[in-house]
């Protein structure tokens, strides 16, 4: 039985979501969480190998998820089916990341905004959207950066220069300031990315 103690700002996984849970071994938050950066790190090693520049779509997005997690979780690279504490209706999700894909090709056509605040703006609403069970917020910032690096030509964010899945003062900041962007003020996050 698989006990795990959440984060502040973290998504809580549900019964069936853990039932999805791939390695047979794994017990404690301690070996998930390194089961899972394993993961990632071969997903970082795919990127730097493919380079990959059509990512703004659906199906880049699930893609993404599933290399990051696709040795831990049976249903990563999947959208949820459960509603969670943030992100709204599950049955909306593809309809409001369609939107939040076409909002985003507009805001880089119009170059009103610095790439920062379009990068910082597409993380929120990605993260707000929520659309998979877990791992929500590391893959959107990597997503964020991939977009950074790939599509406008820009350095990655530093994200406070630590490890922002571990509890962490840095960690608050970076919520708290997710949190302000919920009520539309960007400043604090788009201060956090580049700290
Ligand atoms: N108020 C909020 N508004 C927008 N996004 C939020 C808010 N609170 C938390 N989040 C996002 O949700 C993420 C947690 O979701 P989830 O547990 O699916 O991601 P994760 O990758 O497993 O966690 P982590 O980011 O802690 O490694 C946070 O990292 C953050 O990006
Ligand atoms: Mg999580």
């Amino acid at each position: 039985m698989l006990s795990i103690r959440y984060p502040e700002g973290a998504t809580p996984i549900d019964q069936n979501e853990a039932q999805g849970l791939l390695p047979s071994n794994i017990t404690t938050q301690g070996e998930l969480d390194r089961w899972e950066q394993e993961n990632i790190i071969e997903a970082i090693t795919w990127l730097d190998k493919a380079k990959p520049k059509d990512i703004l779509n659906e199906q880049f997005i699930k893609k993404l998820h599933k290399r990051m997690f696709c040795n831990v979780w049976e249903w990563a690279g999947t959208f949820r089916r459960s509603d969670k504490n943030i992100g709204g209706s599950w049955y909306q999700i593809p309809m409001r990341l369609r939107n939040l894909l076409n909002d985003l090709e507009l805001w880089i056509d119009l170059k009103d905004e610095s790439d920062d605040e379009i990068a910082v703006r597409f993380h929120h609403r990605l993260v707000e959207i929520h659309p998979f069970p877990n791992g929500n917020g590391r893959h959107a910032r990597l997503m964020t950066d991939l977009l950074l690096e790939n599509i406008l030509n820009c350095t990655r964010f530093s994200w406070g220069s630590e490890n922002l899945s571990k509890t962490s003062n840095i960690r608050q900041k970076y919520i708290d300031a997710l949190k302000e962007a919920d009520e539309l003020n960007y400043k604090p996050l788009q201060k956090f990315v580049r700290t």
